[in-house]
């Protein structure tokens, strides 16, 4: 039980860094909650080409996101395994940088 315990201890240490400096707490943040400030990037990056900016469409066969009323998981799958001409994301993107993607454009809508 002891050497286990102790593991235990170590790992709990190490998940909150046990008031250590604040770049190991913002790692955990990253899980935790949405880190839209790397959303807005990756949205310029891979999103914006077509979607534009602020949502407004530069592809012409892209959907207005501002008036866009999917729910969250729908945008989820979408951003994860395309949809017609809109290209899959998951490979280079992780889970919890998609989900922040999705919350990220839902500041486009009025
Ligand atoms: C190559 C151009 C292109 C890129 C890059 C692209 N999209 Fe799309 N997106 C589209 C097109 C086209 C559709 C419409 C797909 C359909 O309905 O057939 C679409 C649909 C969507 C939808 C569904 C909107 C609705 O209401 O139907 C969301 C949400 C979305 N894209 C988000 C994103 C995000 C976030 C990214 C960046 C990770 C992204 N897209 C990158 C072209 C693109």
């Amino acid at each position: 039980m002891r050497p286990l315990a102790l593991w235990f201890g170590t790992m709990l240490c190490l998940v909150t860094s046990c008031g250590d400096g604040p770049s190991d707490d913002a790692d955990v943040r990253v899980v935790a909650e949405p880190n839209l400030a790397q959303a807005s990037r990756n949205y310029i990056m891979k999103c914006s080409v077509c979607h534009g900016p602020d949502g407004a469409p530069v592809l012409l066969t892209a959907p207005d996101l501002r008036t866009s009323t999917l729910g969250l998981e729908e945008r989820v799958a979408i951003i994860a395994y395309g949809k017609g001409t809109m290209p899959p994301h998951q490979a280079m993107l992780s889970k919890a940088e998609i989900r922040d993607l999705a919350l990220y454009i839902e500041a486009f809508r009025p």
